[in-house]
């Protein structure tokens, strides 16, 4: 969720900042509010060249009232717009001339190396914008002098080194201070409680420690950010500042995600204010339940709580920030059901949920009337019932829709071919029976299908064979029969994992079969052909694990001693040791499970004869279908109870075998 949450962090705050007015250009403006665009740069660049005394190089000679200034040696400008966007390279120290300047804008170029320190002596400065550049060191100390500073912003570049603990000190007048996206270390600096102007303050994604100043005196903070840092000791107290800013009135965004505070939410941060727009702790080590009083933020956008420790109910309240579009409560454990008040909350586009302890069945009155929803995860929670079909009639559901680990029944509903713009599905490992419908082909921007470890029957519907965008396909651990479907050769898959059904026939050649390793088979006893890398390595590892596998479709083999055996004396040496038998050698001794070697076929399974080549050894070899759980059981039993029992007419049990047969099924065997 990360590296998306940092996207969003960003598209936000760049909207905040156009209906703020506050205006990036790629150029150096001068004093003239008033001049915008193209006639601005060209008086900012005459304004530089009347500066200019040193210039040997002739670089501005060019630079007359005649010519374009796009012409003008040394300038470029972008294509789209024609604003200048100049200078890459490292800051010319000479701009320290341009005394009068008043603001210096140099937001998004290409300039490397350091800040030159002979900026130092643009005492007028108000405006200090070098973000989104490749700038790099250290700040020089002596720019914290400039006492006319307004705005402050150095984000996303490569700058070092710690913040002056006296900056508000150094800069009285600040209003904007973004250090956004560097690699500052050291404390939020203390003096911070006393600039009592600050408006809008940022420095994620740093590397800075310790405890967030008292902010109790910010009272026109708007924008609070320090995501992403190393802050706060992960004990109660690390907090203190939140309850600090219930004097700042137009709080907007308060973000300290990411970060190792501790403690819990305290109860009165419902007094914050209610023009909370976004509100994100995520990534910490907070518990304790989530407070009813987030109800109260009515203008709330984005709430991300994920990846903490919160415990107890969802609050219904929840359902009254009817303007959210973003809730994140994955990765805590929060338990009881999902309040239907969510319902309410139309115009999320996400709800992610997942990894938690959330059960009880979804109750489909309300909850599905999301008309912009993106992304719908519930995966890893203990849900149960039937998935309503109302799910499936999300139509604007594009990104994701997760119900996969839980404990939803039942079969798909046709209607999931209304789902015609999602691009993930994933409702893995529940206990989800029946057919596949036939509508599935109809969900044609699939690009990864997840169905694996279910009970799902029958063939793969030939509709599937419209999933063109399809790359990643799982339908494993799940009792799917018939043959595999050829149009699977011609979809762009990246990932097929047929493993552990009942397919039969012959296995596709050409396709995602030619890779061995993006295609797997295995576990399919009656499979046939295929590429011979499709069939797992003949390794014998987990020999005698004896684990028994109480879900899935594997095969348990019963091997029994029938004939005189040659080898007795050594068999009878072989004492309580065990006698390794490969899949292979099982194979091989039966013919390859041929028809003509079936003996006959009993209540779990069918008995083959063979012949083990190296001992001359008759044996019968009893397959047993593993679906019946009891099987398993009865195979520990036996071989438990038999162990160390002698019989006459049953030798001693002289071996168990587990193994991977070539469809991959786990397979034990008893030898008595
Ligand atoms: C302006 O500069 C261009 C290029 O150097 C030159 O050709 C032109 O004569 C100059 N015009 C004046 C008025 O100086
Ligand atoms: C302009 O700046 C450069 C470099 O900082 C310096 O060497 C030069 O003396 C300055 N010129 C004037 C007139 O201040
Ligand atoms: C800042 O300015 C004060 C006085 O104006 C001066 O004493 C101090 O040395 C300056 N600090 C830096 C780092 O330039
Ligand atoms: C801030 O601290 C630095 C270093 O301790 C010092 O040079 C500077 O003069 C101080 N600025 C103010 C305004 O106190
Ligand atoms: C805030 O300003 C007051 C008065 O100038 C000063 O005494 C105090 O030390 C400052 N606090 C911080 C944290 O810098
Ligand atoms: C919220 O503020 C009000 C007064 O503005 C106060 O009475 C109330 O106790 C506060 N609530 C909490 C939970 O701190
Ligand atoms: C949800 O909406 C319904 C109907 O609009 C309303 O009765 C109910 O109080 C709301 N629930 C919450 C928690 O806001
Ligand atoms: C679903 O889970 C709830 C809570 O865990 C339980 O009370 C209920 O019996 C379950 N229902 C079904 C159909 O399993
Ligand atoms: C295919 O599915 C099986 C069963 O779900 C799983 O064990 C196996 O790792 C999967 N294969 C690959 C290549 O991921
Ligand atoms: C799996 O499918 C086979 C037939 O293909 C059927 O006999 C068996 O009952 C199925 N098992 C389950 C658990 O649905
Ligand atoms: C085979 O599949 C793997 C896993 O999807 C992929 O990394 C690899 O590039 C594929 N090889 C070929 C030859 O397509
Ligand atoms: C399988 O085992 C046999 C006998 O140990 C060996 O000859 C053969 O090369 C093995 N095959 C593979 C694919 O490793």
């Amino acid at each position: 969720m990360g590296g998306a949450l940092v996207m969003k962090l960003v598209l936000i705050y760049s909207l905040v900042l156009n209906s703020m007015s506050i205006f990036y250009c790629s150029s150096m403006q001068l004093n003239h509010p008033r001049l915008e665009g193209n006639e601005m740069d060209r008086l900012a660049l005459l304004a530089i060249k009347a500066q200019i005394q040193h210039d040997p190089n002739r670089v501005t000679s060019s630079w007359n009232e005649t010519l374009h200034f796009c012409l003008w040696h040394g300038v470029t400008c972008s294509r789209r717009h024609r604003r200048s966007t100049i200078l890459t390279g490292e800051i010319p120290p000479s701009l320290g001339n341009l005394s009068s300047l008043e603001r210096f804008d140099a937001t998004q170029n290409n300039f490397e190396g350091s800040i030159p320190s002979s900026l130092c002596q643009l005492k007028k400065l108000t405006v200090f914008y070098f973000g989104i550049n490749r700038l790099s060191s250290i700040i020089p100390s002596c720019i914290y002098n400039l006492s006319s500073i307004v705005e402050f912003k150095v984000s996303q570049n490569q700058f070092q080194g710690s913040l002056p603990s006296n900056l508000s000190n150094a800069f009285p007048n600040l209003q904007f201070f973004s250090v956004a996206e560097n690699q500052f270390i050291g404390a939020i600096p203390w003096s911070i409680s006393n600039a009592t102007n600050l408006v809008w303050f940022q420095c994620s994604s740093n590397k800075l420690t310790g405890q967030v100043p008292n902010l109790q005196n910010l009272h026109n903070l708007m924008i609070f950010s320090v995501y992403d840092n190393n802050l706060g000791s992960g004990k109660h107290g690390d907090l203190s500042f939140v309850l600090e800013l219930i004097n700042a009135k137009q709080l907007t965004l308060l973000d300290f995600g990411r970060n190792n505070f501790g403690g819990t939410l305290p109860k009165s941060i419902s007094n914050l204010s209610t023009n909370l727009q976004l509100f994100m702790v995520d990534e910490n080590q907070l518990h304790g339940s989530i407070p009813t009083g987030l109800g109260n933020f009515v203008n709330l956008q984005v709430l991300a709580m994920e990846r903490n420790s919160f415990t107890g109910n969802i609050p219904t309240n929840i359902g009254k920030v009817s303007g959210l579009g973003e809730l994140f409560l994955n990765n805590n454990q929060l338990s009881r059901s999902i309040p239907s008040s969510l319902g309410n909350l139309t115009l999320l586009t996400l709800l992610v949920l997942d990894e938690n302890n959330l059960e009880g069945s979804i109750i489909p009155s309300g909850l599905w009337n999301y008309r912009y929803l993106l992304g719908l995860d519930l995966s890893r929670n203990n849900l149960n019932g039937t998935i309503p079909t109302q799910v499936f009639g999300l139509s604007s559901v594009s990104r994701y829709l997760r119900l996969d680990r839980n404990y939803f029944t039942g079969s798909l509903p046709m209607e999931i071919g209304n789902l015609k713009n999602l691009g993930i599905l994933d409702i893995s490992n529940n206990l989800l029976s029946g057919q596949l419908p036939s509508s599935l082909g109809s969900c044609e921007s699939l690009e990864e299908l997840y169905l694996q470890g279910n009970f799902f029957l029958g063939p793969i519907p030939s509709s599937m064979k419209e999933l063109r965008g399809i790359r990643d396909l799982d339908l494993s651990r799940n009792n799917l029969s018939g043959d595999i479907p050829q149009f699977l050769e011609n979809l762009n898959l990246e990932y097929l994992n047929l493993s552990f059904n009942q397919f039969w026939g012959a296995v596709p050649t050409s396709g995602v079969f030619k890779n061995a390793s993006a295609t797997t088979v295995a576990g399919n006893a009656k499979l046939c052909g295929g590429m011979a890398s499709l069939r797992p390595p003949n390794e014998t590892d987990d020999l005698f694990s004896l684990r028994v596998h109480s879900f899935g479709t594997g095969y348990v083999l019963s091997l029994l001693l029938l004939g005189k055996k040659r080898k007795e004396t050594n068999l009878s040496t072989l004492g309580n040791s065990v006698l390794q038998v490969s899949y292979a050698t099982l194979l091989k001794a039966t013919e390859g499970f041929s028809s003509a070697n079936l003996i006959g076929v009993g209540a779990f399974g069918s008995v083959y004869k063979g012949i083990l080549a190296d001992d001359r050894v008759v044996v019968a070899v009893k397959v047993l279908n593993m679906l019946h759980r009891g099987v398993a059981k009865s195979f520990m039993a036996k071989y438990e109870a038999f162990r160390n029992i002698r019989h006459r007419n049953l030798v001693k049990i002289l071996t168990t075998c587990s193994n991977i047969d070539f469809g991959g099924n786990d397979f034990k065997a008893l030898v008595y």
